[in-house]
């Protein structure tokens, strides 16, 4: 099991320290960082959350590009910084002595790691980045540009952390004290470099003093939410209670929740979202019921070349996922029966109240206030 990072460097950090401690207070690293001592890249486990904190090293790109395939590392934000030092890697791999030849290794590497998973516009968003910034050298010096990628990768992860936070702070404008929050999947730091999307916002509003519950989707099949975002909101000492996925519904209608909250891994030009697996249907609970839904992503995630949510590339997973649930130690499903497993679906923008970006709030109509947001323009005095 875990093959893939067999010879990588392994560190096991037991439940005996506290996580707290770990991942609040000192927060010894980050979900995905480069390891400056070593020239490895660093990242945590996340496949074996809650039970077990490890960090694991990598120090080949392919490596990087099965931990990503495999969820090791996982949530946009996260797969395109651990896809851009993926590539700062393969720089340091390659053999190349001249810019052209490693620029040609690159092109190669880039495609490896694009392949890892298609839905998150993150991947291909920070590989473009990393391939732009080697093509716009203008030395011969083949060590330079090795050293200029790992720049680049640093600032990709640098960038993401300050955005984040910049929207976590845009997005607690919104909570209200005593709120009750739907969230689905895990975006908290274990889905960014850190602070997260949705849960950035959530533990934003909980540091500025607000008091917030959080009803935790457990997000089938891979239960992130029940794992993850359930852990993350431990470690932040933020009321949580974790509820099945088709419980949401319930919820919504009894009047008990005040707002829903999620990521996202692309949104098209229109402003429609693909999300994990479960949000439509959640949006769809939260619009009927008057609940305002908001997605909360960096602009790194609006893929403005996609005119309609139709057009992202949904991955389909092993029918595995679904099918291996156990139940006392047995098997939930008959012998030989097929599963479909769509790791993400697609939300029209009519059914979202607002998409919460590092420059503000964007309300409708999304296909213009979007663009506005991706240029840079400031959209934050609607916010206030
Ligand atoms: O399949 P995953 O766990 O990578 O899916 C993650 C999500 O859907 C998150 O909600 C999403 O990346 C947006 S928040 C960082």
């Amino acid at each position: 099991m875990h093959s893939f990072y067999n010879g990588c460097r392994e560190t096991r950090i037991h439940l005996t320290l506290s996580l707290r401690a770990f991942f609040v207070h000192q927060r010894l690293m980050r979900t995905v960082e480069w390891d400056y001592d070593r020239s490895q890249l660093r990242m945590i486990e996340q496949r074996l959350l809650p039970a077990e904190l490890k960090i694991v090293s990598f120090d080949d790109y392919r490596q990087v590009a099965a931990a990503i395939r495999d969820m090791v590392v996982r949530g946009a934000p996260a797969i395109g910084a651990a896809a851009a030092f993926g590539l700062a890697l393969a720089a340091r791999q390659s053999s190349a002595r001249d810019v052209t030849s490693l620029r040609a290794d690159l092109k190669d590497a880039a495609e490896v790691l694009q392949e890892a998973r298609p839905t998150a516009v993150n991947l291909s968003w920070a590989l473009k980045r990393m391939m732009q910034a080697a093509i716009q050298y203008e030395g011969s010096d083949a060590v330079e540009l090795r050293d200029l990628l790992l720049a680049e990768a640093q600032r990709i992860a640098d960038e993401d952390v300050a955005i984040n936070e910049r929207m976590a702070t845009h997005g607690a404008r919104l909570i209200d004290d005593g709120d009750t929050i739907i969230h689905h999947c895990n975006t908290g730091a274990l889905a960014t470099v850190d602070w997260g999307t949705a849960l950035g916002v959530i533990r934003k509003a909980h540091e500025l003093g607000k008091r917030v519950h959080v009803l935790v989707d457990e997000t089938r099949p891979r239960l992130q939410g029940a794992r993850l975002t359930a852990w993350e909101l431990q470690q932040y000492g933020i009321p949580y209670e974790i509820i099945s996925d088709n419980a949401a519904g319930y919820f919504l209608r009894s009047g008990q929740v005040q707002k829903v909250l999620f990521g996202a891994d692309r949104v098209a030009a229109n402003g429609d979202v693909a999300n994990k697996i479960g949000t439509y249907m959640l949006a769809l609970a939260a619009y009927d019921n008057g609940v305002p839904a908001y997605s909360v992503v960096p602009t790194s995630t609006i893929d403005l070349s996609l005119a309609h949510g139709g057009l992202i590339p949904i991955e389909e997973r092993d029918p595995g996922e679904v099918l291996g649930l156990q139940v006392e130690g047995q098997p939930v499903v008959p012998p030989g029966s097929k599963a479909r497993n769509p790791a993400f679906d697609v939300t029209p923008h009519r059914l979202l109240t607002g998409i919460i970006t590092e420059n503000g709030v964007v309300y409708p109509p999304f296909e213009e206030n979007l663009a506005r947001a991706v240029r840079g323009e400031n959209l934050a005095e609607k916010t206030e």
